[in-house]
Parts: C-alpha cells; sequence; structure tokens
C-alpha cells in the first residue's frame, strides 16, 4: 500500500508573513493526520524560513528546481547540495513551466533526476503533453519519452526512488482539472510501462496528480487506485484550501 502524499508547489508566490501564515496554518492541521506525507516547495529565497518552521514537524520542504551542476559558474542557478544544505527532502524537476521555452530538455531533465539523487534529494518528476498533443492523442507518447529520459540516466530502481507528477499542460492553472477516469487512465498506462522494466519498483513508484486539484475535486481523484495524491498549484495559496486536499488524501 502506497503511502499518499499532497505536496503544494507555491510557485513564484509567497512573501515571509504568507509563508509564515501558511506553514504555521497546514503544520497545525497535519498534527491531526496521520496517513499522508505532505511538503511545500517553495521559491529558493525561502528555504531557511522553510527550515526554520518546517524543521521537527510533519510537514517536509523542498525547491522547485536545480541546477545540475555540482558547483561552478552558473549565475543564478541553485545547486543540489545548497538544497540539502537548507534541510529539502524534495526537488520537483522538469515542471513543465520550466521545460516550455525550450529551457529544459527531456536530457536535462534527466540529468537533474540523476544529480538530485546522488545528492539524497526526492526528486518529484513531472511528465505531461500541452493541449495540442493532447488532441493529438500524443498524451501516452510524450509522457513516455519524458519517462524514459530519466530511465536512461538512473535505470528504473532510481526512477522508484523518486516520484513521478502527471501534469497535463492544460490543465495546469486553468480550473479544468483531467477528469479522474483520464488520470487514472494514464498513470496505470505509465505504472504499467514501469511495470514492464521492474514490477516492483512500479507497485513502489508513487504517482501523483497535477492540475487544477482543488478541494472540491480532490476526493474523486484521490479515490482512483493509482492517483497517489496531487501536486497542487494555485489550491495550495489558500491555507484552508490545501489543507482541505490534504484531509481528503488522508480519508482516501
Ligand atoms: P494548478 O494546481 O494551479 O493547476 O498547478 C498545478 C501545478 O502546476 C503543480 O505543479
Amino acid at each position: 500500500m502506497r503511502r499518499k502524499l499532497v505536496v503544494a508547489n507555491r510557485k513564484m508566490n509567497g512573501s515571509i508573513p504568507d509563508n509564515r501564515a501558511f506553514m504555521a496554518g497546514v503544520v497545525q492541521g497535519m498534527r491531526e493526520l496521520r496517513k499522508i506525507d505532505c511538503a511545500i516547495c517553495v521559491p529558493h529565497p525561502y528555504l531557511y524560513q522553510a527550515q526554520v518552521l518546517l524543521a521537527d514537524t510533519p510537514v517536509a520542504w523542498g525547491g522547485q528546481n536545480m541546477s545540475r551542476h555540482e558547483f561552478g559558474p552558473y549565475t543564478g542557478s541553485v545547486a543540489p547540495g545548497m538544497l540539502v544544505e537548507f534541510g529539502c527532502k524534495y526537488v520537483i524537476i522538469g515542471h513543465s513551466e520550466r521545460r516550455e521555452r525550450g529551457y529544459e530538455s527531456d536530457d536535462a531533465a534527466g540529468e537533474r533526476f540523476e544529480m538530485a539523487l546522488k545528492a539524497g534529494l526526492t526528486p518529484i518528476f513531472c511528465v505531461g503533453e500541452t493541449l495540442s498533443e493532447f488532441e493529438a492523442g500524443m498524451t501516452d507518447s510524450v509522457a513516455i519519452r519524458q519517462l524514459n529520459a530519466v530511465v536512461d540516466h538512473v535505470g528504473v530502481r532510481g526512477l522508484a526512488k523518486g516520484v513521478l507528477a502527471y501534469e497535463p499542460i492544460w490543465a495546469i492553472g486553468t480550473g479544468k482539472s483531467a477528469t479522474p477516469e483520464h488520470a487514472q487512465t494514464i498513470l496505470a498506462f505509465l505504472r504499467g510501462h514501469v511495470a514492464l522494466l521492474d514490477e516492483t519498483a512500479a507497485e513502489r513508484l508513487r504517482i501523483l496528480y497535477g492540475g487544477s486539484v482543488k478541494a472540491d475535486n480532490a476526493a474523486e481523484l484521490f479515490a482512483m487506485p493509482d492517483i497517489d495524491g496531487g501536486l497542487i498549484g494555485s489550491a495550495s495559496l489558500v491555507t484552508e484550501e490545501f489543507l482541505t486536499i490534504c484531509r481528503v488524501a488522508d480519508a482516501a
């Protein structure tokens, strides 16, 4: 039985006072929940604040991206070891908002995944298709191409040390979530693909759904057998809404 995971991807939002209120609220709410894991991924400048406020609580924290280099002349980049120094457990890799406009290729995302594992971080690896790819029936092939880039770098066992997130780009920030049936079909397909390589890894791998998960659709999404939790964007900007999603996951 895989433990559900709910991750707040706060994207480029927040401020010191706003983060303080959000993190305190999530910690308090999570103290009542026993069956799920929860994490908050913040912009890099707020990692120290997350470390101070979330250490020794049931809530983990992480970064939203990292460099594929250990150190060096990469102005504006953040090294994996720096995330570790600030106590991160997780790092989001390959989010579509980073892949778009060619900022990140499949191979670069695979390399980042490998570097994250080497640093001792748990990568949350995002895959997902654009609207036109969805309409062209390319959902499966896009997700498999993105996933195989990770397998090429770390093998299937390495992949299973991370978390996979299916986030269809057409559902991100649009208020138009994938239907639970669509999300379940794709997640089962991805798990099946991993199972062809290694059944144990497939059984262990946590796969999240992301894309307009809200308090009012979380229950039907989390009821699906292959959906092991959510990667939550806009709904993580409102403490009570995010906590409702956590409670729903805990009850699922
Ligand atoms: P929304 O929940 O705002 O659709 O964002 C999803 C997302 O991109 C999480 O990484």
